[in-house]
């Protein structure tokens, strides 16, 4: 089974409260484990960046339900492609909370000091959420 990497960004709705965030890492690091699902997702209040990384059947299925989710919007696919090794393992879902996202390492991979996950190429993103897996502990 092809092993394929998906990497996205989205808006928080008005359906995202102040547990939805525990909630969705908890499910996806349940789910994920189940499917041999991995990866990471990036948060800085506002807006999401995730890489996932698993076989193209289970990416696609988890994909899918990620779009049916009312508490975010303006999902836009940044990067779909067949790879020849997983570089999240570690991680059923990795989490990068805003402190991480320094402007440092913003400035490194867009063009601002902001988190801005629409305003950079998927080949940026996928390169950002590498530098930033050296900064996380593993589960
Ligand atoms: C930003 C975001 C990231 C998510 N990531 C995952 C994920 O990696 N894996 C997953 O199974 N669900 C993820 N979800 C949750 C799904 O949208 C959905 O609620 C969940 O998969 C439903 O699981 P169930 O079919 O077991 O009820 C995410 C949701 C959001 C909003």
């Amino acid at each position: 089974m092809f092993l394929t990497r998906l990497i996205y960004a989205s808006t928080i709705t008005e359906h995202f409260n102040p547990s939805s965030l525990e909630e969705i890492i908890e499910k996806a690091a349940l789910n994920n484990e189940k499917n041999n699902v991995t990866g990471m997702l990036c948060f800085n209040r506002k807006y999401f960046l995730q890489c996932i990384e698993g076989s193209r059947t289970d990416v696609n299925k988890t994909y899918n339900k990620i779009l049916n989710d009312k508490r975010h919007t303006e999902i836009i696919l940044l990067d779909y492609r067949e790879i020849n090794a997983r570089e999240f393992s570690n991680w059923s879902m990795g989490y990068v909370p805003t402190s991480r996202l320094s402007a440092q390492i913003n400035l490194k991979f867009s063009g601002s000091s902001e988190f801005s996950p629409y305003k950079i190429s998927g080949a940026s993103a996928y390169m950002m959420m590498l530098e930033l897996k050296n900064s996380l502990p593993t589960v």
